[in-house]
């Protein structure tokens, strides 16, 4: 099928890069125009495993482009990947959804076109790009089409894998031959019938992919509820954790005793900072701004987001309480991005922990394995030392903080960098550290649970 995708973040290069894998060809949009020109040298903007080879492999498929008129014309299905930021209000800003969609309704062929919402918008928001598109189609009776919902579930780091062996596929529209036309460009994926890329075998126990097919509303508060969930189930055993912590018990192994009950399920169960990242932070904040406009409460997914707020003030607390005095002291965080395997910083749990250390006159030195370029790009503000090595963090550092559990920080040489620390303590913030190992390396080892 002819497949065009604007926007090419994390979610639209995902999709658009795995649809070409699938057969389809894909046009993908981008108003950035170095961005579009990186894409045709083959530079990939983000980094996330597999990506490249991906979109190497399907190149012959794939197009890149900042003109819509080269994409929507021929397109008979449209993907709609933009960003919708946090507007500090709670309410997502709609502004690159709404020129999308105008310019969609614009540029559409003399045939049937399938609009699909892929960016998380707010519930309702499937209507209203449908009436964007119909304004801007004006007085042209044949430019016929229909706008579906088809939410994205993939992570950072784990995006290809995410899609093509996804837990499930959910289109939700309220015309039965635009869910007809999805179902046909997603087939090889429902079916499994594509050969697996060399690098990412196909789970042993995966037959096919169940796929769901709703009205619009119901789609859309499938991802709203789905974050939501995760949210709160890393809240919950976060919120065990901190009376784990009094009682004296293990909230790892509080964890896994819940998590092989089937119902609870061991996934999203690892205690420590908490979620960071463009999605579970929004997301919340959008689903408790869309019930309040309807008069709706929502205290669980407020709390949720209270408990994940206090998570990272609990890292500068217990600190103060270790070393008494912040002013002066050197704090190394380990890790920048949100989570391993990305180079995203977006609501990072990192940024918020070094300002706050910074507010009380601590010195912090970062590292991170991937995001250091993009971190000194995007906070140029943040008056931290930014170390070229694990190692280099530790040197002189009266504490360290495992921010993010980068496997390579698993693996490092503790004796070692004891050695170089003024104290030797860290503060494990993911539960992710071998503790006796740390201790026989001589560290005072600390968490938050
Ligand atoms: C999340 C969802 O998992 C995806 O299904 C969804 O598609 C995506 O948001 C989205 O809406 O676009 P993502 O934010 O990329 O994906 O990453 P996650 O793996 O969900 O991690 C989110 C945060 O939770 C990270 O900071 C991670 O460190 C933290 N986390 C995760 C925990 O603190 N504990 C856990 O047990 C799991």
């Amino acid at each position: 099928m002819n497949v065009a995708i604007i926007g090419t973040g994390y979610v639209g290069l995902t999709t658009g890069a795995c649809l070409a894998f699938l057969g389809h060809e894909v046009t993908c949009v981008d108003v950035a125009e170095e961005k579009i020109a990186a894409l045709e040298r083959g530079e990939i903007p983000i980094y996330e495993p597999h990506l490249a080879e991906l979109i190497a492999g399907a190149r012959a498929n794939l197009q890149f482009t900042t003109d819509y008129a080269q994409a929507i014309p021929e397109a008979q299905v449209v993907f709609i990947a933009v960003g919708t930021p946090s507007s500090g209000t709670g309410a997502p800003n709609l502004q690159y959804l709404e020129s999308a969609a105008r310019a969609v309704g614009q540029h559409l062929g003399r045939h049937y076109t399938v609009i699909v919402n892929k960016s998380t918008v707010p519930i309702g928001s499937g209507n209203w790009v449908g009436s964007l598109v119909r304004d801007a189609v004006g007085d042209r009776p044949d430019r016929r089409f229909s706008v579906a919902s088809n939410p994205e579930f993939l992570r950072e780091g784990t995006a290809i894998y995410d899609t093509l062996y996804a837990d499930r596929v959910v289109i939700g529209t309220d015309e039965e031959h635009a869910a007809e036309v999805l179902y046909t460009l997603y087939r090889p994926l429902l079916e499994q019938t594509f050969q697996p890329p060399p690098y990412l075998p196909r789970p042993e126990d995966l037959a096919a992919v169940p796929l769901i097919s709703t009205d619009l509303a119901s789609a859309e508060l499938i991802k709203y509820s789905a974050n939501a969930f995760l949210a709160l189930k890393i809240s919950f055993i976060n919120e065990i954790g901190c009376v784990a912590e009094k009682v004296g018990a293990d909230i790892t192994q509080v964890a896994k005793g819940i998590g092989l009950d089937t119902r609870i399920g061991n996934r999203f169960l690892q205690a420590g900072i908490g979620w960071g990242g463009s999605c579970f932070g929004k997301d919340t904040a959008a689903l408790v701004s869309t019930a309040s406009e309807y008069g709706l409460d929502m205290p669980i997914v407020k709390a949720a987001r209270e408990i994940n707020r206090r998570q990272r003030e609990r890292i500068v607390e217990k600190l103060l309480h270790e070393l008494k005095i912040l002013k002066g002291r050197s704090i190394g965080l380990l890790g920048l991005a949100f989570k391993p395997n990305t180079d995203d910083l977006r609501e990072a749990p990192a940024i918020e922990i070094a300002r706050k250390l910074l507010e009380r006159g601590a010195r912090v030195r970062v590292h991170d394995p991937v995001a250091m370029a993009r971190f000194q790009r995007e906070h140029p503000d943040l008056a931290v030392t930014a170390c070229e090595s694990a190692t280099a963090v530790a040197r002189d550092a009266d504490a360290l903080v495992l921010v993010t559990e980068w496997s390579e920080y698993l693996e490092l040489d503790w004796e070692t960098l004891a050695s170089t620390m003024r104290s030797a303590i860290v503060l494990d913030g993911r539960n992710a550290l071998d503790r006796p190992r740390l201790a026989r390396a001589g560290f005072r080892y600390l968490s938050l649970a």
